[in-house]
């Protein structure tokens, strides 16, 4: 990152606010009245900004983790998701789901956004397990349909997160190399990931989806649509925090999405119907195959959730991971 641009913090307000006028992001007369932490998130820096005028959501990557700032990260992941917002930007039905981006500065790797408000994300889904699913399958036929322009496609290749995330998603959970006490989280969890890990076949199944993930496509995806990424407003559910978007296949989107309905107690025939709100082809078997290794990794992996589940609980949506992956 270059010098002339700070690393902000929330701990020095005074620098975030010389920052925002640094680049005309507030106007002469606007004064910045509040400053907070946005909402929980682990990646970036995102505060949430209360001037005299308006609020607005202030985003920046670096090259570390937030919540870890010894786990390096891709530091041009804000550019992604600025790209991201700029494909989308002629297409209504998607973008109308989003936040509207004011401003961008790429050399500080930051950007404001439009502030959809404090409600929460949909993370509660897991306990509570009430969604309608139809508003964010549709969404998700309208991005899939996205003709990204030339001038962006190189960007959204986004090939740095994707071997991050790749990491994450279909290797450590599956090698058990993130070193993670799985007992920590649920006393018994180790033994039965131990058990499953060995299982024939399931190591080979999750190589072959993590090469299909890593392999380029023409579609834009969101790639990371889960309950996280979700925002309740009072103009329906949004769609936030595109960092992990690329082009690829279409499926990954569709499986992620359908693993977090099973994961939150939705029924296999209720994931068909949501699915049914899609309105584009897709094939099925591969849409579950991704679903389960995404049920098996948010089980056996780091990136765990708010899932309060018995152990007995665990091992059923284990073998539902298992059934999905073979399918
Ligand atoms: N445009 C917005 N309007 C209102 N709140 C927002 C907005 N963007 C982010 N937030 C809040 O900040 C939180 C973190 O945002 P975001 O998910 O973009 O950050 P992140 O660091 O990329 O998170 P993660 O580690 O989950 O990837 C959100 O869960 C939400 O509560
Ligand atoms: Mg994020």
């Amino acid at each position: 990152m270059p010098a002339s641009f700070p690393t902000l913090s929330l701990d020095r307000p005074d620098d975030i606010v010389a920052h925002l006028h640094a680049l005309g992001w507030l106007t002469a007369t606007e004064e910045v009245v509040r400053m907070e932490k946005a909402g929980e998130g682990n990646m970036n820096l995102v505060v949430r900004a209360v001037t005299t005028r308006r609020s607005f959501i202030l985003k920046q990557s670096r090259p570390w983790v937030e919540k870890y700032p010894s786990i390096e990260a891709p530091g041009d992941r804000m550019l992604v998701e600025v790209a991201f917002y700029q494909a989308v930007s002629d297409h209504p039905a998607v973008a109308d789901r989003m936040p509207a981006i004011f401003a961008v500065d790429e050399g500080s790797r930051s950007a404001i956004l439009e502030d959809l408000g404090t409600a929460s994300d949909c993370t509660d889904l897991y306990a509570t397990g009430r969604l309608d699913p139809q508003p964010l399958a549709t969404w998700l036929s309208e991005l899939h349909d996205v003709q990204v322009p030339d001038p962006l496609r190189e960007g959204l290749r986004n090939r740095e997160m994707r071997k991050l995330n790749h990491a994450h998603i279909f290797d450590l959970p599956m090698t058990g190399a993130h070193g993670m006490d799985l007992d920590e989280v649920t006393p018994g969890l180790q033994a039965l990931a131990d058990e499953f890990r060995v299982r024939a076949g399931l190591r080979d199944i999750t190589s072959v989806l993590g090469n299909l993930y890593l392999s380029d496509g023409e579609t834009l995806l969101h790639g990371d649509f889960y309950p996280g990424s979700w925002l309740r407003t009072g103009d329906g559910v949004k769609v936030i925090d595109p960092e992990f978007g690329f082009l690829g296949a279409r499926e990954f989107d569709l499986g992620v999405f359908v693993a977090h309905l099973h994961m939150s107690g939705h029924s296999s025939d209720e994931c068909s119907r949501a699915l049914k709100a899609y309105t584009r082809p897709f094939d099925r078997e591969l849409v579950d195959r991704f679903a389960g290794v995404e049920i098996m990794r948010r089980l056996i992996g780091v990136a765990q959730l708010p899932l309060v589940r018995t152990l007995a609980e665990k091992k059923e949506l284990l073998s539902r991971a298992e059934r999905l992956m073979r399918a």
